[in-house]
């Protein structure tokens, strides 16, 4: 809509400049914006304002200049000049239930697709192996997913790749732990080492305590580097387990990831070497007492000396940032990607920079090809500290889900439904699991935020609970009207009452909501629209009603597809958010 308010403005200022009224070389940047206040019309443009100055007229003469020369529109009822020059467009609202009819019909809920789809790499949830996935996975598994999601509903190509961390010097004592379990039990890798932490924990026990096991397991580490088949085949249990275990919470937690999206750090480190070899044959990088070394001009450090970024160690070990060089690299020029989007926290953002800047630099990634660090804060307890269990340790993301579904079953288990105890069951862990992640989601992802079960799973506010549960008032509307499907509802939408043309208003703005998601990677603002979506309905149920007497069949015809509209973009809504509905709750 705002474009095509866009589209006509532009038009005007055009035959105004090919007439001579107005400079040709004017070219001003037309922006439309959406009105608070309804009496004002639905959209308004300041562009009189910002041409008074350069084209030498008196503001509110321009405003009607270029309303006189608007071509002719079915989206616009009328406009309006207010104040000191500002246009006012109120919306046609025949053209606007038209819309509403055909987001009904369509099964996309009329949202376009991308006229030129694009390869979009996506790195996201990268927890690493033989570590359990905590909370900080978490952000980055929901967030990642819903703007993935987002992103092949608009019709790209999405590669998402799941950074996981594969690789490195600790796998040494893993192997030799793992080894030394093996003798006691040879299933004990089949069987899926129940508690990582543990394993990990044992290991570097161990390896500090046990001069003989840390000499085995550093020789370890120079075998697996070598390419030794024992070594890699241990290396690549502990691989298995660790993907059977994250498998388990992406299911429950229904995000899109599956074991062939796997990317790990491990599949970059043939690449490494060249990499190193090539920046310093480009002068980028140098031998500084047997590392090598790329200094950094834009980054100082603290004598204000161009910074060191060291990407081969004096043992001849490589790091993360060169990696994450050839990674990016890869992405480029074998995934063919247009864009490559990173969700990672905020606190390795300047990792990120440092190996894009060589990245860069070395013109392994054109800029044309936007690499982006989606940054996102922590996740804090109530008490606004790192979110931690009771004795101070990092809390298992299963254990939260766990928890999650208890609460969740509790609080349903209070409501007086007919519902039965495997439905009930059901309904709680899509409840649960929404809950969990819409609480993250809703929150603007650059700040940290505040963990709280009371909040995220109150049936008020904006929450999946709330949402979830419009949809299912909706539903029940049509239970009530003996409505089974879409297909069977008859008449148009006719718009007549504010509630309805706030509803339909809201409604077309669902195409807004995903782009937010899509092009800035902000699922928040989604989360707000269907939020607001539901607070629209709401009122104009209140303020229409359907199944009652005195409302006429043309009146309940319309309201019901009000209502379809509305179910719609919810279910789509909070399905591109990677959140389940359902029919009753
Ligand atoms: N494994 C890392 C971690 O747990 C995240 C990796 C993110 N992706 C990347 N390309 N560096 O912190």
């Amino acid at each position: 809509m705002k474009e095509h308010i866009q589209s006509l403005l532009e038009q005007s200022l055009s035959t105004l400049q090919a007439q001579g009224t107005l400079p040709a070389e004017l070219d001003p940047r037309i922006q439309v914006d959406r009105t608070k206040d309804k009496s004002h019309g639905d959209l308004a443009t300041n562009l009189a304002l910002l041409l008074a100055k350069p084209a030498k007229q008196n503001p509110r003469a321009l405003a009607q200049l270029l309303v006189d020369h608007l071509p002719h529109s079915e989206l616009v009822a009328k406009t309006e000049l207010a104040g000191p020059g500002f246009i006012n467009f109120f919306l046609d609202s025949q053209w606007l239930g038209s819309q509403i009819d055909a987001m009904v019909a369509d099964d996309r809920a009329n949202v376009p697709v991308a006229e030129q789809p694009q390869t979009i790499v996506v790195d996201y949830s990268a927890p690493n192996v033989a570590k359990e996935m905590h909370v900080g996975h978490l952000r980055s598994s929901v967030i990642g997913d819903a703007v993935v999601r987002a992103l092949e509903f608009q019709g790209h190509n999405v590669i998402r790749a799941n950074h996981i961390g594969d690789w490195g010097t600790q796998f040494g004592m893993l192997i030799a732990h793992l080894e030394e379990l093996e003798k006691e039990n040879p299933d004990v890798a089949d069987s899926g080492l129940s508690d990582l932490e543990q394993f990990y924990r044992e290991s570097k026990q161990k390896y500090d305590a046990d001069a003989v096991f840390a000499e085995r397991a550093r020789n370890y580490v120079v075998k697996l580097q070598g390419g030794d088949t024992y070594c890699l085949a241990m290396w690549q249990k502990l691989v298995n387990i660790t993907l059977q275990h994250n498998q388990a919470v992406y299911n429950r937690l229904n995000v899109s990831l599956t074991p062939e999206h796997v990317m790990g750090e491990s599949m970059y480190n043939p690449m490494l070497a060249d990499i190193v070899d090539d920046l310093t044959a480009k002068g980028l990088a140098v031998e500084d007492e047997g590392a090598v070394v790329v200094y950094l001009d834009e980054y100082q450090n603290k004598d204000g000396n161009p910074m060191g970024v060291i990407i081969r160690k004096k043992d001849g070990g490589y790091l993360y940032t060169t990696t994450d060089i050839a990674c990016a690299k890869y992405r480029y020029e074998q995934l063919k990607a247009d864009r490559v989007l990173y969700f990672i926290d905020s606190r390795q953002h300047q990792h990120l920079m440092q190996a894009w800047s060589i990245v860069r630099k070395a013109g392994y990634v054109p800029e044309s090809v936007s690499l982006e660090h989606h940054a996102f804060g922590m996740m804090l307890g109530k008490n606004g500290r790192p979110f931690k269990t009771r004795s101070g340790g990092t809390v298992r993301l299963v254990d939260l889900l766990d928890e999650a579904q208890e609460r969740a079953s509790a609080l349903l288990a209070k409501r007086d439904t007919d519902l039965s105890e495997s439905e009930k069951a059901e309904i709680a862990s899509r409840v649960a699991m929404g809950a969990v992640k819409y609480a993250d989601l809703s929150k603007s992802r650059t700040t940290d935020y505040i963990f709280d079960w009371d909040n995220m799973l109150s049936f008020e506010g904006n929450t999946a609970p709330y949402l979830q549960y419009a949809y299912t008032r909706i539903q029940s509307i049509f239970r009530k009207s003996g409505i089974v499907t879409d297909a069977n509802l008859q008449g148009q939408v006719i718009i007549t009452e504010a509630a309805e043309e706030a509803l339909a208003n809201k409604l077309l703005q669902f195409n807004d909501a995903i782009k937010s998601v899509a092009d800035k990677g902000l699922p928040h603002l989604m989360c707000l629209y269907l939020y607001e979506l539901s607070g629209a309905f709401m009122t104009f149920y209140e303020a229409c009603p359907i199944n009652k007497e005195g409302v006429t069949v043309e009146e309940r015809n319309s309201r019901l597809r009000l209502c379809a509209a509305t179910a719609k973009v919810l279910n789509q809504g909070l399905s591109l958010l990677g959140i389940d509905t359902m029919e009753r709750m």
